[in-house]
């Protein structure tokens, strides 16, 4: 039931991609550049486990993502975690879409598509930016704030809420039940293994009488679609929706606030690239892009090889890990021009790659659409309330390989504007 936690292991100078440790001080671009030079297709041996290749260029993680025949996401197979999904004791609560190949993903899938469709998710316009004018107007008069906790936490939370269909004051347990289930490696957030397993039961439970509650009295949230839908004339059974219900809380909250703040400290640190979205608010959905390609919430994604084959020239034989690094193809050299700027106005550019920070293929992020909204209307409300906002002390980052998430951001403003 357990995600177990990453092990260091000494590689002799060369990087181990899987230590927590290395993403805790922006140290993975180094070794991202260097492996993208050198050893594109780079084994990392694992303390224990196989090992995996690490793949680290932007069109070799397209072509594997949009190959799932070749390059499986199935939980049988391993899933899509680095650790291998279906070596956890008592884990059947993590059978969801994310860890499935077709056919079975596209059925799935299918059922919960209709939560997000475009009209939908436009329609949710007004009530994002109600949300986002009061957690500003919240914002303490001293002008000075931590904005993890009073904004970019928040935000995502009640918009998971309303998708639910539950009260907000529903949010803080929602936000517990997700740190604790991908923050294995970060000590704050899984403070043991007992707790961790008492955020699993509750997170269960309360999933469970949502599901009860929903099958007789069914409404227009995403919870009432999972509990009525159908695959193949059969329900969802109740494992499948348990893991569901974990991959939308997990989905919905991290990246989307760790876009959030990591979008507001690349604007603090590149103080011109600011006054471009100050002077013209058209370009930031430009902007949004650039933050997801800029700060990649998810670092990695993995897939399991089902025959033998080669990457780069280099063999890879049936059932060895691959893990594509999101974080670095969206800094590829030969992909992106000056990769290592934060540009604004990179997506009003023609022949601009798509960014990979929400995948690619037949997994590629069903909330996209949901995300970059929240980011649009949050900076857009944001910029305009306090032009002069920008992080004001030290960070502290999430200890995680998977998540690259920001704990704590102080920032100072000028209020009552
Ligand atoms: C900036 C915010 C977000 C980022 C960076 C992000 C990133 C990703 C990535 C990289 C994947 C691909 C997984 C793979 O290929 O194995 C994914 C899938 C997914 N995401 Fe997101 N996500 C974000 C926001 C959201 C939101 C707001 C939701 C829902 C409320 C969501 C729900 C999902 C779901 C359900 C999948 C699985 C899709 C499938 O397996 O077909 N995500 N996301």
């Amino acid at each position: 039931m357990l995600r177990p936690k990453a092990q260091a292991i000494d590689l002799g100078g060369k990087p181990d991609l899987k230590s927590p440790d290395l993403y805790l001080h922006e140290e993975h671009h180094d070794a991202f550049r260097r492996l993208r030079a050198e050893e594109p297709v780079y084994w990392n041996p694992e303390a224990d486990s196989t090992g995996f290749w690490a793949i680290t260029r932007y069109d070799d993680i397209e072509a594997i993502s949009k190959n799932p025949k070749l390059f499986s996401s199935a939980k049988e197979n391993g899933g899509h975690r680095i650790f291998n999904e279906n070596d956890i004791d008592g884990n059947d609560t993590d059978a969801s879409m994310i860890s499935m190949d077709p056919p079975e993903h596209a059925s799935y899938r299918r059922m919960v598509t209709p939560g997000f469709v475009p009209k939908r998710i436009l329609g949710m316009e007004e009530r994002i930016r109600a949300r986002v004018t009061r957690l500003l107007d919240n914002l303490p008069k001293t002008g000075e704030a931590e904005f993890v906790s009073s904004v970019a936490a928040v935000l995502p939370i009640e918009v998971l809420a309303e998708l639910f269909g539950v009260p907000e004051s529903d949010g803080p347990k929602l936000f517990e039940w997700s740190n604790a289930t991908v923050g294995e490696d970060d000590p704050e957030l899984r403070v043991s293994d007992e707790y961790m397993k008492k955020c699993v039961l509750e997170m269960a439970g309360y999933a469970a009488g949502l599901w009860r509650q929903r099958l007789e009295n069914p409404g227009a949230d995403l919870i009432s679609m999972l509990a009525h839908s159908r695959v193949n004339g059969e329900a969802m059974t109740f494992p499948t929706y348990i893991g569901t219900f974990i991959l939308l809380v997990v989905g919905g909250n991290e990246t989307t606030r760790n876009s959030i703040s990591g979008g507001l400290l690349a604007l603090s640190e590149n103080p011109e690239e600011r006054r471009k979205l100050l002077d013209d608010p058209s370009l930031i959905p430009s902007a949004v892009q650039e933050i997801v390609r800029w700060v990649s919430p998810v670092l990695h994604m993995r897939r399991t090889a089902t025959e033998d084959t080669e990457i780069r020239g280099q063999r890879i034989k049936r059932g060895d890990k691959v893990v594509m690094w999101y974080a670095s193809g969206n800094r590829d050299e030969e992909k992106w021009a000056d990769p290592f700027r934060f540009d604004v106005t990179r997506y009003t550019k023609s022949n601009v790659p798509t960014q990979l920070g929400f995948g690619a293929g037949q997994h590629f992020c069903l909330g996209s659409r949901l995300a970059e909204l929240q980011l649009k209307v949050l900076f857009e409300e944001l910029l305009r309330r306090f032009p002069d906002i920008h992080v004001s002390g030290p960070v502290r980052r999430m200890r995680s390989n998977f998540i690259y998430g920001l704990k704590e951001m102080p920032v100072a403003y000028t209020p009552g504007r």
